[in-house]
């Protein structure tokens, strides 16, 4: 997929925008404050119905104003274009897919998978695992049929258990949960495992042409001992479990580690290694579903300059020309970009929240 039109309407400081972008690179560039982070904002929007930069709607929303509304047009390499369309007010959220209203932005998510790679994503394998999960729920919502529904399955399970728990209900309350969660549990976690397999013959061949190395492995944990079943590890902890408040085993609490002959890379590359590691894991992502029939996505890169120092960017310029992904890449200063050396490109200048095509 790729978006060949898009409009945004009161995204923070933007008024009002209209792109026509390149399918291939596009590169928007601005003067601090000028708005580069919130056009990434509004097409994010567009593919999560959420911003990545805050919870609240209200803080996105233009000042003064009662909603933000962004609309896309996106087209597949085989089948119809869809129309895209999101409106954000301070409490209510309107989505819309070629026509109909949707309750979830699950459909919105699959129709523009959307792919962010921000100065805050390179502590991405030394920060708390949420963001690791995050990062294997994504590709596993893209590639795995079915996913979703387990993740959701299992999400509710494990809602229903631990309120048990709390509550003191006893066992025989919590056996039909436990099944549940046993079962969701595992179907999520095999997910997560065939995703990892499949992401690491690209994973290698980011980090051999952005490190020079193809000693690194991606090992998953699943979130329990996976030689065991999972309904017998809850068995087990359940007296713990009981004593905590909550389930402390399960896919819930599944992660994943970078090992370089077999010790965690975060122990010993340097900063500049650890982004560069971080940028080799989130850009095998799009390669991968570029992979996939008719599902190409669109990553977003915010600042790239403050990320990569001159011989890494052109390296970054070098692997992304190989992509067949929609990308849109910020930077203060277009000495930067080499843009005219790379065909089908888009350079799209911002200044205090209006863009205009260079
Ligand atoms: N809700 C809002 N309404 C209007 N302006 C906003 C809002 N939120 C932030 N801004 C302003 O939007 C401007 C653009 O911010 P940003 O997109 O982060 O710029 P850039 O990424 O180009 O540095 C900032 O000057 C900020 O003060
Ligand atoms: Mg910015």
């Amino acid at each position: 997929m790729s978006l060949t039109k898009l409009d945004v309407f009161d995204v923070r400081n933007i008024e009002r925008a209209a792109l026509t972008p390149s399918s291939r690179l596009n590169f928007i560039v601005g003067a601090n404050g000028s708005g580069k982070t919130s056009l990434l904002e509004a097409i994010y929007i567009l593919g999560r119905a959420r911003s990545f930069r805050s919870s609240q709607a209200g803080q996105v929303i233009r000042f003064q104003q009662e909603c933000l509304t962004v609309s896309g047009r996106s087209v597949a390499d085989e089948g119809p274009a869809e129309t895209l369309g999101v409106r954000l007010a301070r409490r209510q959220r309107e989505i819309m897919l070629t026509g109909r209203k949707l309750q979830s932005s699950a459909e919105l998510i699959a129709a523009l998978p959307v792919l962010l790679i921000q100065p805050a994503s390179s502590g991405l394998l030394e920060n708390p695992p949420k963001g690791r999960r995050q990062f294997l729920d994504w590709g596993a919502f893209h590639l795995e049929p079915g996913y979703l529904d387990q993740w959701r399955g299992y999400a509710r399970a494990l809602n229903q258990r631990n309120a048990l728990l709390r509550q003191g209900a006893g066992r025989q309350a919590e056996q039909t949960w436990n099944h549940e969660l046993a079962r969701y549990g595992t179907m999520v976690a095999l997910a997560r495992e065939r995703y990892g397999e499949r992401l690491a013959p690209y994973f290698l061949e980011a980090s051999r042409h952005f490190l020079g190395t193809t000693q690194f492995e991606l090992k998953l944990t699943a979130g329990w001992d996976r030689s065991r079943d999972l309904l017998e590890v809850l068995g087990d902890d359940r007296d713990l479990d009981r004593r905590l408040g909550y389930t402390h085993s399960g896919a819930h609490k599944g992660d994943f580690a970078v090992l370089a002959d077999g010790r965690p890379a975060k122990a010993y590359l340097s900063r500049g290694q650890m982004k560069l590691l971080v940028f080799a894991l989130l850009l095998s992502q799009a390669h991968l579903l570029e992979q996939s029939l008719n599902r190409r996505g669109c990553v977003l890169v915010d600042d790239l300059a403050s990320e990569l120092d001159g011989a890494n960017r052109d390296k970054l310029l070098a692997y992304l020309a190989e992509r067949r992904s929609q990308f849109f890449i910020t930077a203060t200063d277009d000495s930067l970009l080499p843009v005219s050396q790379l065909p089908g490109s888009g350079l799209f200048r911002m200044d205090q929240g209006r863009v205009t095509a260079a």
